[in-house]
């Protein structure tokens, strides 16, 4: 029994981290705006095409890692790979939350992303209140993880250096 259990868990990270670091780039698209108005926590996301083009056994969920906007500096970020079941989406998506106050938006701007790591699975929530909370401790996991040096490895990499 603790083999069976064991062997699936191994499977399940495997899977997990399988497409890992993933660099990510394409447009800034508009959302439906939900991150800023109803979660006070903005999220940039990328047009279907660029979606499309991920590796098609991607494990939805919570991915953290470092964003790049246009020439800007690298920062932290956590995004959320997948169909978004509290507010129950009809399109996969893949929306980067930069752990940095901007202070204007950034539709049209070239976003790059790596995701370094998993953190969970996509939830459903019983409250607005519930998710909110979720992205919180995304965030403060995130910001844990990212200070491993392989992580910060990946922050260096030529993916961010070469100059749009
Ligand atoms: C770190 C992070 C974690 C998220 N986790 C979930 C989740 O567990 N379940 C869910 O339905 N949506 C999750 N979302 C997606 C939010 O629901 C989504 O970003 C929000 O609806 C804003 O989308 P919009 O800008 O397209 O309106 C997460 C988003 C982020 C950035």
């Amino acid at each position: 029994m603790r083999i069976t259990v064991s062997i699936s868990a191994t499977i399940r990270l495997l899977k997990m981290t399988e497409h890992l670091p993933l660099f990510i780039e394409g447009e800034v698209v508009k959302g439906f705006g939900r991150g800023s108005k109803d979660l006070g926590c903005p999220t940039a996301n990328y047009s279907l095409e660029v979606v499309k083009s991920l590796p098609e056994r991607l494990e939805p969920g919570v991915y953290y890692g470092w964003a790049k906007v246009d020439n800007g500096p690298v920062y932290e970020m956590v995004a959320n790979v997948g169909w978004c079941p509290f507010y129950q989406n009809k399109q996969m998506s893949v929306e980067t939350h930069i752990i940095h106050k901007f202070e204007d938006d950034f539709y049209g701007s070239q976003l790059k992303i790596a995701l370094a790591g998993y953190l969970r699975g996509e939830k459903n929530f019983d409250s607005l209140d519930g998710l909110i909370e979720a992205i919180k401790q995304d965030i403060e996991n995130a910001n844990q993880n990212l200070k491993s040096t392989s992580a910060l490895n990946l922050k260096n990499h030529q993916f961010f250096s070469n100059v749009i």
